[in-house]
């Protein structure tokens, strides 16, 4: 398969040299790049900054902004028999980011936001027969219910769900759902046994997508 991996976290700038962001460490989306590679797959990651090394055989691709993962993703999509949303989009940015860098002043600030495009969503409406589009869905309450909201709303094939213990941690807990089959756990394991899981269960989802 050819399959397109998104990973660390995007940042959204306030000024030329300051930024929001997250905690993404970019360990789960890379570790499921080099699951994917070691399967025999061909991969594309779409990489945010990330603490991690590239695997050198993946095809790197990298961008800062949700803006450009968002160019990135939509020029890769239509090529790829899977997208994997494993990056930690920024889910607002400046309405207005200053062009020069903001002075300090005595004065409170305050920073206006827009909401991000929601790549996922967009993949989810864009999908053709036979592609498999994978979610994560971070979550720290009413976990199955918000994910299976997610993976309804986004037309997803399957749902990773996961809770902030996860952002850069070495290991994670993941809960993972598709439309046909019920909710299964993969408890306290590294992110490369993870990996390996979802990439044999996404493999199995392209198998039946394809009869
Ligand atoms: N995602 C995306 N584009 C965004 C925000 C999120 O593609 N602008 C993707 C993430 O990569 C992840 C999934 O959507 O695969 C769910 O992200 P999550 O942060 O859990 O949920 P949100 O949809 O952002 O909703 P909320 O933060 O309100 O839970």
């Amino acid at each position: 398969m050819r399959i397109l991996i998104t990973a660390g976290g995007t940042r959204e700038y306030i000024d030329p040299v300051r930024f929001i962001s997250n905690a993404s460490s970019g360990r789960m989306g890379y570790a499921l790049a080099r699951a994917a590679l070691r399967a025999g797959h061909k991969v594309t990651l779409i990489t945010a900054p990330a603490s991690q090394r590239p695997p050198g055989t993946a095809n790197i691709v990298k961008v800062e902004t949700t803006a450009r993962m968002f160019e990135a993703v939509k020029k890769y999509f239509g090529r790829c028999d899977c997208l994997i949303m494993a990056a930690a989009v920024a889910d607002y940015t400046p309405e207005k980011p200053a062009k020069n860098k903001i002075k300090k002043t005595s004065e409170h600030l305050s920073i206006k936001l827009k909401p991000t495009p929601d790549i996922l969503k967009w993949a989810g409406r864009h999908k053709k027969k036979n592609q498999i589009v994978v979610g994560f869905a971070l979550e720290d309450r009413a976990v199955h219910i918000r994910a299976e909201e997610k993976l309804n709303q986004k037309n997803l094939d399957m749902i990773i769900a996961n809770t902030p213990a996860a952002i850069g941690a070495e290991k994670s807990s993941v809960q993972i759902k598709s439309p046909d089959s019920s909710w299964s756990k993969i408890e306290n394991a590294a992110k490369a046994t993870i990996s390996k899981k979802i990439i044999r269960l996404i493999e199995k989802l392209h198998q039946v997508s394809l009869k």
